[in-house]
Parts: C-alpha cells; sequence; structure tokens
C-alpha cells in the first residue's frame, strides 16, 4: 500500500490586531516558531496563514486525520500565541479557545478543522481556502458551483473522469446528523438542505469515478459550541485539484460572482464574500465585507510547495468590484432584514432586554 499523507488545516482567532481585522506579526512568528520547534518529527511541512483576525495552521502529516499529536500541537501554538497576545493587549486574546485544557483531540474546544488523508498523486495541486467574517455554511453555494454545476465546472460534461458526479457529505449542524446525497442524480434533494446554510453544511466531497476525498471543510460552529455568542466561525476548506477533480481555475471560478454569506459586522449581517488576495484580508469597513483567500499548494512527498497566492490575479478585480458595489448597497439598508440578518441568526442581539421591559405595553389586537 502506497504511504498516505494527511493535510490538516486547524484554525482560531486568538486575538485580532485592529480590533477584529487582522493578526498581528508577533503571533504569526509565535505561531511559525512554535510549528517548526515542536512540530519536528511530527509534521512533514507546515504553513502557517492569516485572513482577517484569524490563524489558520497549515500541516502536512503521516498520522492520519484526528491525530491527537497533531491536534495538541495546534491547541499548544494557539495557548503559545494567546500568552503573546495578551502580552500586546490584543483584541479579544484567547477568544476562540473554549476550554482551559486539552483533551486530546481539538474538535468542539473552539478551533475550526479541516483534514484530510489521502495518496498523493503524481501532481497533487491543493487549493486551501479560508475566510474571515462569516461562517462554514458560507462554502455551500462554491462546493455546488465546483462539484455540481456545469457552468462553473465544465470538467462536468467533458472530463469523463468527472462525467458521472460526486458524493456530498452534508451536515445537520442542529441535529448532529449527516447524510450523503449522490449527484447529479439527487441534485435537488441536496439543494432543499444546502440552501439553507446556516443549518446545513456541506462537510465533504468524494468522487464517484476515483473514490477518492476531494473536498473537505471546517463545519464547527462556535456560538453552538459554546452556547453563547464568541464570534462567526470562520471557515477552511480544502479542495484537490486537478486530473477527475475541479481544475485550479474550476474551484477558482466558483468564488468570481460573489455571494451573500451570513456574518460581517457583529456576526449579525449579510454581506458578499470578497476574494482577496492574502495581503487584502484585512476587513475594515463595517469589520468587512466578509472575504476569502485561495492559497495553492503542490504537495511533494508531503512538502507544500508554495502558496501561490491565486486570488492576487487580475482576473478577480471583476468580483472585487461587483463585492464592493453589493456591498455598498446591502449597507443602505442598515438594520433591515436582509440586511440585518433573522433574529434567530443573530449573534449579538437585545431582544429578549427589550422584549421584557416593554411586556405589559403590548395588547392583544382586536
Ligand atoms: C464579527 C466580528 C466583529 C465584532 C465587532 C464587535 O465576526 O468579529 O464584527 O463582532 O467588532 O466586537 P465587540 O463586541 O468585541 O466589540
Ligand atoms: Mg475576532
Ligand atoms: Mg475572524
Amino acid at each position: 500500500m502506497p504511504e498516505k499523507v494527511t493535510i490538516s488545516v486547524i484554525k482560531a482567532d486568538v486575538g485580532g490586531w485592529v480590533g477584529h481585522s487582522s493578526v498581528h506579526p508577533a503571533l504569526i512568528e509565535k505561531a511559525r516558531e512554535n510549528l517548526r520547534e515542536r512540530g519536528s518529527g511530527l509534521l512533514i511541512d507546515s504553513y502557517v496563514a492569516t485572513v482577517g483576525d484569524d490563524i489558520n495552521l497549515i500541516m502536512t502529516h503521516r498520522t492520519g486525520v484526528d491525530s491527537p499529536a497533531v491536534h495538541e500541537l495546534a491547541w499548544d501554538t494557539f495557548v503559545a500565541c494567546t500568552a503573546v497576545a495578551k502580552e500586546l493587549k490584543l483584541y479579544g486574546a484567547g477568544q476562540d479557545l473554549l476550554s482551559d485544557a486539552f483533551s486530546g483531540n481539538v474538535r468542539g474546544m473552539g478551533p475550526g478543522v479541516a483534514e484530510m488523508e489521502f495518496v498523493e498523486r503524481q501532481g497533487e495541486p491543493v487549493v486551501v481556502f479560508m475566510a474571515d467574517k462569516t461562517e462554514p455554511g458560507a462554502w455551500n453555494l462554491p462546493l455546488y458551483r465546483m462539484f455540481a454545476d456545469p457552468f462553473t465546472t465544465i470538467g462536468l460534461i467533458i472530463d469523463p473522469k468527472m462525467h458521472t458526479g460526486f458524493r456530498f457529505e452534508v451536515v445537520d449542524l442542529i441535529r448532529h446528523k449527516k447524510v450523503m446525497f449522490s449527484c447529479p442524480e439527487e441534485l435537488y434533494d441536496l439543494l432543499v438542505f444546502i440552501g439553507a446554510p446556516g443549518r446545513y453544511c456541506v462537510k465533504s466531497v468524494y468522487s464517484k469515478a476515483l473514490g477518492e476525498i476531494c473536498a473537505t471543510s471546517t463545519t464547527e460552529r462556535l456560538n453552538l459550541t459554546a452556547g453563547r455568542y464568541v464570534g462567526k466561525d470562520d471557515p477552511a476548506l480544502i479542495v484537490r485539484c486537478q486530473s477527475g477533480m475541479p481544475a485550479v481555475g474550476e474551484a477558482l471560478e466558483a468564488f468570481a460572482n460573489p455571494h451573500l454569506v451570513a456574518g460581517w459586522m457583529r456576526g449579525s449581517n449579510h454581506g458578499p464574500l470578497m476574494p482577496v488576495s492574502a495581503k487584502d484580508a484585512t476587513p475594515t469597513r463595517f469589520d468587512g465585507p466578509p472575504r476569502v483567500v485561495a492559497l495553492g499548494f503542490t504537495l511533494c512527498n508531503g512538502r507544500l510547495l508554495g502558496p501561490q497566492d491565486l486570488f492576487a490575479d487580475k482576473s478577480f478585480d471583476k468580483a472585487r468590484q461587483i463585492a464592493n458595489d453589493v456591498a455598498h448597497y446591502i449597507r443602505g439598508l442598515g438594520p433591515f432584514e436582509p440586511g440585518r440578518l433573522p433574529l434567530d441568526e443573530m449573534e449579538y442581539t437585545t431582544l429578549p432586554d427589550v422584549m421584557k421591559r416593554l411586556s405589559d405595553r403590548f395588547e392583544d389586537v382586536d
């Protein structure tokens, strides 16, 4: 059996600079140092990336998904970064670390986790998408476009290895259940669920022809994990590309017409997901609009050759222009839906307090 490689992306917000807009260089340096020193002998390679106020640890290794050693390393790295964030009085230091002690796996402890294990192909291009100021369901529409929409991915029609379609694993974040859909046959059933991205999220996608995993995402919802507001769960997504999987350009094309996602200011507004270069991943206007960065790597015996900053390309200028226009328009709605999220989706609310105070002023309607 050929040896398998695992790519793990584990992310957290352990302090913003300034406000919630970016990560201070001292935290990036601390994360790099920690992975380099403590990860030696465990990791094959690593890259520390940021988007907005989130640190994404991109790691390759041979210990499989849910490896306690890799999870512990990521946890300890975020703890070390939190110490620096506290020292520098960065905003919201340690906000995504929900527990004091590590217990074998970071799932449910605050950080988001996306991992996949596979046999590295002769050519293994991988794109790591990372978003800020939104939630895991933000990937539903682009994953549908990449793996099920021939208007985005022409390979679905003309590549024999893609023509049989893909299987989508969907998670119900409220009931903690998962279900598999085989597409294209079950496209309409799939869309019934993933069109509601606040509750149903695409966790992974598998190729039917190759029998291989192609994509996987973080599906933790921090606010549900914590039972109280602790920030939107800015998600990450790993997509393998080419040779029966979407071409790099097909995967990126899924973001060319920015869609509206939940998040933005106070995790309580709708805004367009703007594809940007790593250096432009600094959401400022109304703490946004939400951003997505795409880092491309070629795997070489587990080594991460890259990244290529894929949305830096000029061909995404138009998408950014559309996103800015949509952002400007929807901001005009101010506190009215659909600018603001529906009452039960907002992460900040004064409704119970205001309702309580006004309760005796409400009268029956005749
Ligand atoms: C959204 C986000 C920010 C904050 C906002 C208020 O995910 O992180 O928009 O919600 O800046 O932050 P606090 O309540 O910490 O002052
Ligand atoms: Mg933050
Ligand atoms: Mg964030």
